[in-house]
């Protein structure tokens, strides 16, 4: 198990939708995810963004955390330039990676379909592009001098030209699979069956609560990212029509945009749902910026107005002492100022049990007929 130190920054200047201790928390998860054992944390607040990532200073307590507790790897919140990452490289002496590298390695293992991989192969290889250069220039300051520099910028390009080329492949192969994605969703049109996509933070439940709507035996892991590829299932409403439910790609805080152009696909087949369940883990201590998250990425994929259908999941954890899903709304009096959670718009759930299974479908149904639902802000957590 490599043993990580983690280091994040949050700049005054910038506006963020999670805290700093949040996001490195969140960046705890990700490693434990990748198969890192976070061995130190640190955190530095900035006035402005700095070439070097963090200060000097911190930057000295990193490496010197790193030599201490034998580190294999440091860990940093945000997406490096390649010159970034060399100078906490040299501070340190030993990998330094980048949330965003984490973020498409966990996709990489997580990958199960031949779109899935071709997705993430991708975003690795637009990931690398750009950093090639900074690649040889490491091994020019290694060794330097002769034999370093001329064959070395040679090699960069020969390496570039590479890379553009898989990455042209990749693309094509891609686009067909989309093309082919497309002719489904047509013939689905057709049919006029509705389609619901699950969409929601990473962990929060989606492929739990898509079984208990499809009873459809998606993996279900306590893994971040444990969905990469979108599963299609049918099932029925209440009053027996029958809808496709479909299970998509977690969203993340810094989502890489080198992946949001990976899994544009993926997010196409969301594009196409009629009204989406957004599910949220309740429990999680930053539930409400993770609902942010999710609607700040809905609104860069232009679904903001899509008909949503918002799932307060886990709520088995929020309210123990609940046996039964009757007990469950009871029980959560308490969590709405006593008046018990809103009727419609907003459903408590465990996907875990299967409680609200049943509202939630009511829910969706009354959203397919495009019956208005109450407005209203509900607080969560
Ligand atoms: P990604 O694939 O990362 O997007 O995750 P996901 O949203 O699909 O979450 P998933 O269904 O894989 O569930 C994540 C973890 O939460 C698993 O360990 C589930 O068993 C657990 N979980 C899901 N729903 C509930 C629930 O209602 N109650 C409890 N206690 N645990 C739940």
């Amino acid at each position: 198990m490599e043993r990580a130190v983690l280091a994040g920054v949050s700049v005054q200047s910038e506006a963020s939708v999670l805290s700093l201790d949040d996001s490195l928390d969140e960046l705890g998860e990700l490693a434990r995810s990748a198969g890192a054992q976070v061995v130190a944390v640190f955190g530095q607040r900035l006035r402005k963004r700095a070439n070097t990532y963090l200060g000097r200073g911190k930057l000295e307590e990193v490496a010197q955390a790193a030599r201490d507790r034998r580190a294999d790897v440091v860990i940093l919140d945000d997406e490096l330039t390649p010159a970034q990452q060399r100078v906490v490289e040299d501070a340190t002496r030993v990998k330094v990676i980048d949330r965003t590298a984490l973020i498409i390695d966990i996709f990489a293992k997580r990958a199960q379909t031949r779109e899935g991989r071709l997705q993430v192969e991708l975003a690795q290889h637009e990931y690398l592009l750009p950093r090639l250069a900074g690649q040889w220039s490491h091994l020019e300051r290694l060794g330097g001098g002769i034999g370093t520099r001329g064959p070395g910028e040679t090699q960069i390009e020969t390496d570039r030209r590479l890379v553009r080329g898989r990455i042209a492949r990749l693309k094509r192969e891609i686009e067909a699979v989309r093309n082919r994605r497309s002719l489904y969703r047509e013939r689905r049109k057709k049919q006029g069956i509705p389609i619901i996509s699950m969409v929601g933070y990473t962990n929060a439940g989606k492929s739990t609560l898509f079984n208990q709507i499809g009873r459809a035996d998606v993996r279900v892991r306590d893994q971040l990212f444990a969905t990469l590829d979108p599963v299609t299932r049918r099932a029925r409403l209440p009053s027996g029509s029958p809808f496709l439910v479909s299970d998509t790609v977690g969203f993340i805080n810094k989502l890489p945009t080198t992946l949001v152009a990976a899994f544009r696909a993926t997010l196409e087949e969301i594009a196409e749902a009629d009204v989406l369940v957004h599910v949220v883990d309740m429990t999680h201590p930053n539930a409400a910026g993770q609902v942010d998250v999710v609607t700040r990425t809905l609104e860069a994929l232009d679904l903001a107005d899509r008909p949503t259908v918002l799932v307060l999941n886990k709520a088995d954890l929020a309210l123990p002492e609940a046996r039964s899903e009757a007990e469950l709304y009871e029980a959560a009096a308490g969590l709405f100022d006593g008046a018990g959670p809103p009727e419609e718009g907003v459903v408590l759930a465990s996907a875990l049990h299967g409680w609200g299974v049943g509202k939630l479908l009511a829910a969706v149904e009354r959203r397919v007929d495009d019956e208005p639902l109450p407005d209203g802000v509900y607080e969560i957590g």
